[in-house]
């Protein structure tokens, strides 16, 4: 059979999360995902924005259910991870796309800042990797994707935290992906590192830098390289990782930057 684009990667029936799923790269990735046939579970803090983006799912014809969750709760998840084992019994793919970013520097103030921006960056990619991980390993397959940041791969004196909490999550993505594959277990782990993309946190760095520097053409020229990614450039190599077309890719951390880290 030709090979189309549509039926070049097929998710039919299964079970894919994803965290951030309100808005930007997580909302691409949630539409491309259920595009492809899964029955996407969508999990953010912003219900409302949720809810928006499951009706534009079931009107393209997918399957997309809204759920409100804090991924820095080991509640949210304990409930989640019930309410999953009730209705669906497994998980095949876990997107780890809820993030924030704040501005700091290292120095005494940084503390607050730190740890707010670790408990979501961080402390929710893990409660996310271990309740997926735990029906992954009962079912022996299974695909998650972390969403990093080119932030991870260098210093970053405008925001020290993001970078650092960045490059915790490519670690720790490289761990667990090495766990898995030596326990003999289909189960892929990976990393993306978007460059800068137009999202609602795209418009907090312009916010912040676009007066300072001299307009949006300035604020561009140090933060992109030449513009910033769609949404749905990102989402498209998430779609791909999580697909079996990806089916030797694991521990890895693949930049998507258009060449602004080479
Ligand atoms: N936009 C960029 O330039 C860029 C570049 C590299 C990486 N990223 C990463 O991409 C991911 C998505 O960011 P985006 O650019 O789409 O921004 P965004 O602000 O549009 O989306 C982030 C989403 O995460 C959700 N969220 C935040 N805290 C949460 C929490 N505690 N629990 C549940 N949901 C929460 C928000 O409600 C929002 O819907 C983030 O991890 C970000 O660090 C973004």
């Amino acid at each position: 059979m030709e090979k189309t684009h549509q039926n070049w990667i097929d998710l039919t029936n299964r079970v894919a999360l994803v965290t951030g799923a309100a808005s930007g790269i997580g909302r691409a990735a949630a539409e491309a995902i259920a595009a492809t046939g899964a029955k996407t579970v969508l999990l953010d803090r912003d219900e409302a924005g949720l809810r928006l983006v499951a009706q534009e799912i079931a009107a393209q014809n997918g399957h997309a259910i809204a759920r409100g969750l804090d991924v820095t709760s080991e509640h949210d998840w304990q409930d989640l991870s019930e309410w999953i084992d009730g209705e669906f019994g497994r998980v095949d793919i876990l997107v780890g796309c809820a993030g924030i970013a704040r501005f700091d520097r290292v120095g005494p103030d940084i503390f607050e800042s730190y740890r707010e921006v670790f408990s979501v960056n961080v402390d929710g990619i893990l409660h996310g990797m271990s309740m997926a991980l735990g029906f992954m390993r009962k079912a022996g397959k299974g695909a998650i994707v972390n969403v990093a940041s080119t932030a991870a791969l260098k210093g970053n004196p405008a925001m020290a935290s993001y970078g650092a909490s960045k490059a915790a999550v490519v670690h720790f993505t490289r761990s667990a992906a090495l766990e898995t594959n030596r326990a003999g277990l289909d189960i892929r782990i990976n990393a993306v590192l978007p460059g800068f993309t137009e999202t609602g946190m795209a418009q907090q760095v312009y916010d912040q830098f676009d007066e300072k520097l001299g307009g949006r053409e300035a604020t561009l020229s140090v933060f992109a390289s030449g513009r910033p990614a769609l949404p749905s450039e990102i989402a498209d190599l998430i779609l791909y990782l999580v697909s079996d077309r990806a089916s030797f890719i694991s521990g890895s951390a693949i930049n998507i930057d258009r060449a602004q880290s080479a």
